[in-house]
């Protein structure tokens, strides 16, 4: 059973606005109850190119004891793999720092023809124990997150990190880290072909859409990730990471305000792709 249904059946619809600190009643503010009926590009205040994805990212350097990679002939070798080679890859990757200490990488987890991707910073302890990203605390407040807009781990959506090794005492990833895990990510979304990503806090941010401003910044506006493989652009959004909010619960509302525009991005994109869908329009003003 994932954690997503064990969220399901042990919390009900209120507990779980509860658990996100978003009860007893919350409803979206004017402005972004209009989004679902907004073409796509509409809402798109921002759209960023992903160049250092699409570029390979900076030199990365690697430390003794590693096998350095063929340079420029890494991240084309990982753009042609799939998911099997993929795991592979990143299980015996020494690309960077942060294989030394890992117990294990963490790929990702979920469904593979899933529509929605959350991509998070890198494991903690106890995703590098487990080998599945968001299983520690942080895990169980995205999982009623997404329980709140409907969706479970595994079911149409697929979670990912920024980095695929765990950082040592959590701490952020590096600019070189991030860069040398891009070519997986990337790969990551050129396999899953998802219909929006959701990025959870800044190093997820950073890893997509290179350094764009602060989260604050970021927040409330639509990015669009161009694959350098080609084929459609995918709608992006920010919000803030499930840790954050752990800690700053004031901020849980924005965060709530996040899903629910990205619930109207998904509806609008799956629209515009499968012609008129009965939801569009409707609204996302949720009520428990
Ligand atoms: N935080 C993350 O960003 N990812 C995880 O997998 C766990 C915690």
């Amino acid at each position: 059973m994932s954690g997503g249904d064990r969220l399901r059946t042990s919390l009900t619809r209120p507990q779980m606005l509860r658990e996100m600190g978003l009860s007893p009643l919350w409803r979206l503010r004017p402005h972004a109850s209009r989004l679902p009926s907004q073409p796509l590009e509409g809402v798109a205040a921002a759209v960023s190119d992903a160049d250092h994805l699409a570029s390979g990212g900076p030199a990365v350097a690697v430390p003794p004891g590693t096998v350095p990679a063929a340079a420029g002939d890494r991240a084309g070798e990982i753009a042609g793999m799939g998911w099997d080679e993929l795991r592979r890859s990143v299980a015996d990757c020494r690309a960077c720092s942060l294989c030394q200490a890992r117990r294990q990488a963490v790929l990702g987890v979920g469904d593979l023809n899933a529509d929605w991707l959350f991509i998070g910073e890198g494991p903690g302890a106890e995703e590098d124990a487990r080998g599945e990203p968001f299983v520690g605390p942080a895990g169980k407040l995205l999982d009623a997150m997404l329980a709140a807009i409907d969706l479970q781990r595994g079911n149409d959506v697929y979670i990912a990190n920024a980095v695929k090794c765990r950082p040592p005492g959590n701490r952020t990833p590096e600019a070189a880290e991030i860069a040398a895990c891009a070519p997986y990510l990337r790969r990551q979304i050129a396999l899953l072909q998802p219909r929006l990503i959701v990025l959870l806090g800044r190093a997820a941010a950073h890893a997509v859409l290179g350094e764009v401003g602060s989260l604050a910044s970021m927040r409330g506006q639509s990015f669009q990730y161009r694959s350098p493989a080609g084929g459609e652009n995918i709608p992006v959004i920010v919000s803030y990471h499930p840790a954050y909010l752990l800690r700053t619960l004031t901020d849980k509302a924005r965060a709530w305000e996040d899903l629910c525009r990205a619930r109207a991005l998904m509806r609008a994109a799956r629209a515009t792709s499968a012609g008129p869908d009965p939801g569009v329009g409707q609204g996302v003003t949720t009520t428990p």
